[in-house]
């Protein structure tokens, strides 16, 4: 591959350069990389997104093609479940026929697909391959999915959450209530504060409870307040 000794040191070292920025080009141009999540989780009837995603060097043209293949923990034989070339085409036979989508834009890097109706017999590994020529060479990265059924300790969160977002606000407002109820019939005669007008619902005064009232009352009493005079607002 070397030039011939006779042209000289310039020569030869012009040559190199040309060389070095013709293996920078070839080194550039093939530069295609794709991104896949390793580990994807996916839960019995919840369709799941096998995201992947691409960056290549080369314009995408209507050469790229994408293809998703599965392989199942027990077997060694690999099916593509999806192809695309301009258009999509995925699997019309096996386990996946009718439910891989596309959801991905090739202008945007985006090589994803889904899979509606999941069941524990999807476990296994995907690969997503995409080829822009003239970029062909690339990783190919693996995804391991596992489907499940949803767990007990996700029932359980969501029964927390619901008595987070349901339970404890009704507990307020019942305390609340008591309090009011307790001021109301402790019948002690009205007397206005400055600075802030009471609404007609509230007929007690807190001021004659006594200074041995508990910091938790007085906080009460607060927001027993702030709800008089929001209703005060409202109407
Ligand atoms: C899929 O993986 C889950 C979790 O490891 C397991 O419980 C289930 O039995 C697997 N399904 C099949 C068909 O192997």
């Amino acid at each position: 591959m070397q030039p011939s000794g006779s042209a000289g040191g310039p020569c030869r070292a012009f040559s190199r350069l040309l060389g070095l920025l013709f293996f920078q080009g070839v080194y550039t141009a093939l530069s295609l990389e794709i991104k896949a999540d390793a580990h994807v989780r996916g839960y019995i009837g919840e369709s799941i997104k096998l995201k992947c995603t691409f960056r290549s060097s080369s314009p995408v043209s209507d050469k790229l093609t994408i293809d998703w293949t599965y392989r199942s923990p027990t077997s060694s034989r690999t099916e593509t479940i999806f192809h695309y070339q301009s258009f999509q085409y995925p699997t019309v036979a096996g386990t996946f026929r009718d439910r891989i989508f596309w959801v991905g834009d090739v202008y945007r890097g985006d090589a994803s697909i889904s899979i509606s109706n999941p069941t524990t017999r999807d476990n296994g590994t995907f690969s997503c391959t995409v080829k822009n020529p003239p970029d062909v060479h690339h990783n190919v990265p693996m995804t391991e999915l596992v489907v499940t059924e949803r767990g007990f300790s996700i029932q359980l969160s969501s029964a927390a959450l619901l008595s987070i977002l349901v339970f404890i606000p009704s507990a307020v407002v019942v305390t609340l209530l008591l309090v009011r109820m307790g001021r109301k019939s402790a019948g002690l005669k009205k007397k206005s504060k400055s600075g802030y007008k009471k609404s007609s619902i509230e007929v007690s005064d807190d001021t004659d409870q006594g200074e041995d009232e508990g910091c938790m009352r007085r906080l009460c009493t607060r927001c027993a307040e702030c709800l008089d005079s929001d209703f005060e607002e409202a109407y």
